[in-house]
């Protein structure tokens, strides 16, 4: 199955839909976006990534007059005609004005879907990470298309043969490019609070409720690197991995020490989607 789009009413093979320059994506990365899983005509997580989304929207004062269930319908439908079994659904809201103008007043806005086929595997293996210095600006909490310091972390992260790069901001570990990250210590999770720093992703708002289900204590504060190389496990989460074990950081042996723990949560997540699929 092809990749398949959608842009401000237009929908077709992806190759097919093309973006005008008045969108100020392109110019500003004056833009919102989310991004989940699916299959036919059911997204995982719906309500929570249309929900943020929306957040998002207001927060930034983009204009546009879709309803929460209007947007999730738009969504499906879209989906439905992709005829892909399962799928990476990505939906973007931008600004557009006529000009490249800084100013944005008087903008109106364009929605972008797209959507690639996916695989979602269990038990895969675990993560190697590298660090590196976060220099990400202060709305890290919004979904912005300003993604340049996490597309060179991920390439940095790529070449080194790595999955993903962990952000480091003044010694405290932050999220990483596109997922966010937990340590156990002593049969207790913690992470980093919801600020500024981190994106509030809806895997790590599951992975603590699961936590919290089997009698986990969720601890919301922030570790260092140094807790983080010591701790007993590293978990990864977010929407296209779920979560899962780091065990390696630069080249390091780390976390291991809690597998069974470790696991668990891991396969929690997984059985969620899993139930998700076979509904
Ligand atoms: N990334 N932190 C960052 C910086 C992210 O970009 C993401 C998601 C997460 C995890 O959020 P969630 O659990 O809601 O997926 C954390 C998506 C998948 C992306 O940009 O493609």
């Amino acid at each position: 199955m092809n990749s398949y789009a959608y842009y401000n009413g237009k929908f077709g093979k992806r190759e097919d839909i093309l973006i005008p320059l008045s969108d100020r994506s392109i110019f500003f990365g004056d833009s919102i976006y989310d991004a989940a899983i699916g299959s036919y005509d059911r997204i995982h997580w719906e309500s929570e990534h249309v929900e943020r989304f929306l957040s998002n929207a207001k927060r930034l004062g983009i204009k546009h007059t879709f309803t929460k269930n209007g947007l999730s319908d738009l969504l499906r439908e879209i989906a439905v005609k992709s005829m892909l079994e399962s799928y990476f659904l990505y939906f973007q809201l931008s600004r557009s004005t006529p000009n490249r103008v800084h100013s944005a007043v008087g903008a109106s806005s364009s929605l972008l879907v797209t959507l690639d086929p996916i695989k979602i595997e269990k038990s895969p293996h675990p993560l190697r990470l590298i660090t590196t210095e976060d220099l990400r600006y202060g709305y890290c909490d919004i979904k912005t298309v300003n993604l340049l310091p996490a597309v060179l972390s991920a390439t940095k992260a790529e070449v080194k043969g790595c999955d993903e790069a962990i952000f480091v901001k003044n010694e405290i570990v932050t999220e990483c490019t596109k997922s966010n990250i937990s340590i156990l210590i002593q049969g207790r999770i913690i992470t980093h609070p919801k600020s500024n720093r981190i994106l509030p992703g809806i895997a790590r708002e599951h992975l603590l409720a699961e936590c919290k289900s089997i009698g986990v204590e969720v601890i919301e504060r922030p570790f260092t690197k140094e807790e983080m190389m010591e701790a007993d496990e590293i978990l990864i989460t977010s929407t296209t991995k779920l979560c899962r074990r780091a065990d390696m950081i630069d080249g390091v042996s780390v976390g291991g020490k809690s597998p069974a723990l470790a696991d668990s949560l891991c396969n929690l997540m997984y059985e969620d989607f899993a139930n998700f699929c076979i509904k």
